[in-house]
C-alpha cells in the first residue's frame, strides 16, 4: 500500500503548535514512501522547527513567503504546485488555523494555499482540550466537515499542559495510513454509473399543502458527492431539499414519490449502482384537490390516503446484476426491520439508521449506521460525518 503514495504529490502545512515536531515524521515517511512533498510553514511553525529540517526531509523548497527568491524559478507557486497536489494536509492544525479556513481568510502562504486546492483537505488538529471543546472551534469544524474537510483526531492522550484529555495530535503512522487510504480510494469507482436518490417526497393535498418527511437530503447528497469525487459518473434524483448539489453531478429534482418513481425507471437501465436514500412518502392522498381546501366548519375531516408504488420493490424483476442499495431509517427494531427491508426488497445492502436519535440521521450532519449485507453480515460505522459514512457506504458498491 505506501506505493499508492508514489509519485502523489502531497503538500504539508504545518502550524504553530507544539506537535509541528511530528510534521517532520510524516514528512520523511512520505517523501521516502516516493511522494513529491511540499511543505508551507506558518511563521509560528518556523519558531518550533527550522525550515531547514522540512527542506531537508522534503528536498523540495519550503513555502514560508511566496515571494521569496527561492521560489523564484516556480512561476505562481501558490497556484502550479496546489493545482497538481493529490493531497493536504494540516499538520498540525491549530484552533486558528481552524478557524482562518472556516472564515476563508487567505492571508499566508498556507491558508492561501489551501484557498487554491481543490484536492481532498486533511487537518490533524492538536490544542488544549478547552481550546478543542470551545463552541467556537466545534462550530468551525463543524462548517468545515460539511464542506468535506476532513478530520483525523485529536485523541485523548497526554497534552503539552500535562493532562491527559481531549486534544492530542494523532501519531504520525495514522496520518500516512490515512494519507494512503485517500489516495487510493480516490478513483476507485471510475467507470461506474450510480443512482443515488436523496431527500423526501411531497405529496400533495391541495395547491399549497402537501405530506412530507423530515428528510433534509444530507445523506444522499453526501453519497452524490462522495461518489463524484471517487470518479463515478453520478445521476442525483432529489426530492425537495435546500442543499446545493454536488459537483460533477447530474441533478434530477422530482416532488412526489410518483415522479421519483419515473426518474428511477427512465435511469435505471444506464445505471450499475442504485443507492435509495431517499425518504420516499409511503402514502400519498388519493385524490389532489385542485383548490385550496376550506377549513369548514366540521371539527375533522378525513383524508383517504392510497400507498404509494414501492420503487425499490417494483425494480426487483428488472434488477439484473446491478447492485441496490436500500435505506431503513427505523425508529424501534431497526435491526430486524432492516434485515426484513433487505429481503422483501430484493437488496444487494440495507443501511439501517436509527431515526429516533436527534445527534445522527434526519438533518443531522452526521450519521451512524448498520450496512447489512444480503448474506446477514453486519458492517457498522461509528458516528462520523456524512460524507466518511458516504464513503464507507460506497466501499460496497465497488
Ligand atoms: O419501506 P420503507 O419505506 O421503510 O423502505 C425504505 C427503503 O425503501 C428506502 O431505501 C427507500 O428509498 C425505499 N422506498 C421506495 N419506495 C417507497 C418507499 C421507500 O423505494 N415507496
Amino acid at each position: 500500500m505506501q506505493s499508492m503514495l508514489k509519485d502523489k504529490t502531497i503538500i504539508v502545512g504545518v502550524c504553530g503548535g507544539i506537535a509541528a515536531y511530528k510534521a517532520c515524521d510524516v514528512v520523511s515517511k512520505l517523501t521516502q514512501a516516493g511522494a513529491e512533498v511540499w511543505v508551507t510553514v506558518t511563521k509560528e511553525a518556523a519558531q518550533l522547527v527550522t525550515p531547514l529540517t522540512f527542506r531537508t526531509l522534503s528536498r523540495n523548497p519550503v513555502i514560508l513567503d511566496l515571494f521569496a527568491d527561492e521560489l523564484a524559478q516556480i512561476p505562481v507557486p501558490h497556484i502550479s504546485i496546489t493545482d497538481r497536489a493529490d493531497l493536504f494536509m494540516i499538520i498540525p492544525a491549530t484552533a486558528n488555523i481552524i478557524g482562518k479556513i472556516a472564515q476563508g481568510i487567505a492571508d499566508d502562504p498556507l491558508t492561501t494555499m489551501l484557498m487554491a486546492a481543490t484536492c481532498p483537505k486533511v487537518l490533524c488538529p492538536a490544542m488544549n482540550n478547552n481550546m478543542w471543546n470551545n463552541p467556537l472551534v466545534q462550530e468551525n469544524v463543524n462548517k468545515l466537515n460539511k464542506l468535506g474537510y476532513k478530520f483525523l483526531g485529536p485523541e485523548v492522550g497526554h497534552l503539552a499542559c500535562e493532562k491527559d484529555d481531549i486534544g492530542r495530535m494523532v501519531e504520525p503512522q495514522t496520518i500516512i495510513d490515512a494519507a494512503i487510504k485517500m489516495l487510493s480510494q480516490a478513483k476507485d469507482l471510475d467507470g461506474q454509473r450510480i443512482l443515488v436518490t436523496a431527500g423526501p417526497t411531497y405529496e400533495d393535498l391541495d395547491p399549497v399543502r402537501f405530506i412530507g418527511n423530515r428528510s433534509s437530503g444530507k445523506m444522499g447528497y453526501a453519497l452524490a458527492q462522495a461518489a463524484a469525487e471517487r470518479g463515478a459518473e453520478v445521476t442525483l434524483i432529489s426530492g425537495p431539499t435546500k442543499l446545493t448539489p454536488p459537483e460533477n453531478v447530474k441533478l434530477i429534482q422530482v416532488k412526489s414519490a410518483l415522479d421519483m418513481q419515473k426518474a428511477v425507471l427512465a435511469n435505471f437501465k444506464q445505471t450499475d449502482s442504485l443507492i435509495m436514500a431517499a425518504a420516499v412518502s409511503d402514502f400519498a392522498p388519493e385524490k389532489m384537490q385542485t383548490q385550496k381546501i376550506k377549513k369548514g366548519k366540521s371539527k375533522s375531516r378525513l383524508v383517504k390516503l392510497s400507498k404509494t408504488p414501492d420503487i425499490l420493490a417494483d425494480l426487483r424483476k428488472i434488477k439484473g446484476k446491478k447492485k441496490i442499495i436500500g435505506f431503513a431509517a427505523e425508529t424501534e427494531n431497526l435491526m430486524a426491520g432492516a434485515k426484513q427491508k433487505l429481503k422483501d426488497k430484493g437488496l444487494d445492502f440495507i443501511v439501517a439508521n436509527d431515526v429516533s436519535r436527534t445527534d445522527i440521521g434526519f438533518d443531522s450532519d452526521y450519521n451512524e449506521v448498520k450496512i447489512i449485507s444480503r448474506q446477514g453480515q453486519v458492517f457498522p460505522s461509528q458516528k462520523l460525518p456524512k460524507l466518511d459514512v458516504a464513503n464507507i457506504i460506497l466501499d460496497h458498491v465497488r
